[in-house]
């Protein structure tokens, strides 16, 4: 299972690689702006801290606008994902990315359905976002088993990669599911190396290693 990370913060994706956690980045506008920083800036420089995919996300709602930015960010360089909004010109969008080499990642996916459009239309992943189900009372962590299993049972390419993940139980969920990928933010990451027994248990030895005689 591969962990990326969901932030643009350089600092928190330079912090997460130093643990081994980052097989790569996904970035969206809002994500984008907590930095304060111009968007392309962000990219190229998270680019050359990661060598995984990066996924930048266009801001255009049509076709055209999307494939002008699609190129534009494909350009810049070779590990970019373009980042569709799940929408009918989307998926043409997704189509003509796909038919150039242009990998993409469907984003603001919430049923199986989408899933499976953004699939047939030959998105390199789908981001099916777990939290915002879960916040309006939908089981997020259902979607993914649904979409694990449509994928499976037509082998598409297309890897499930766990959006909007808010905790560790997320990341448990989906590994045990099959997902592709769980793009985390850096607290996730952090929590998921915690345990309450780890901390007890390193207490207890750092106290008994004063009674060794040195
Ligand atoms: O990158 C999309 C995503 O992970 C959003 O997460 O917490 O804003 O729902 P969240």
């Amino acid at each position: 299972m591969k962990f990326f990370i969901d932030t643009a913060d350089i600092k928190e994706i330079r912090e997460a690689a130093a643990m081994g956690l980052v097989d790569g980045v996904t970035t969206n506008p809002s994500l984008v702006a907590k930095t304060g920083r111009k968007f392309k800036d962000v990219l190229v420089e998270i680019c050359d801290v990661v060598k995984g995919p990066v996924s930048a996300e266009v801001i255009a709602t049509t076709y055209d606008d999307m494939m002008r930015e699609a190129r534009d960010y494909a350009a810049l360089r070779n590990n970019i994902v373009v980042k569709i909004p799940m929408l009918p010109e989307g998926m043409k969008a997704v189509r003509t990315c796909a038919a150039e080499g242009i990998k993409t990642n469907v984003t603001l996916c919430f049923s199986a359905t989408q899933a499976l459009l953004a699939a047939k239309a030959g998105a390199a992943y789908i981001s099916p976002f777990v939290g915002r189900l879960d916040d309006v009372s939908t089981d997020g962590m259902q979607l993914i088993g649904e979409i694990v299993q449509i994928y499976d049972n037509y082998a598409f390419d297309t890897e499930v990669l766990v959006a909007s993940v808010r905790h560790p139980m997320h990341v448990h969920q989906a590994a045990m599911l099959g997902a592709h990928v769980a793009t985390c933010p850096l607290s996730v990451l952090i929590q998921l190396c915690k345990h309450p027994l780890t901390d007890v248990g390193l207490t207890k030895f750092l106290a008994d290693w004063q009674k060794v005689p040195k």
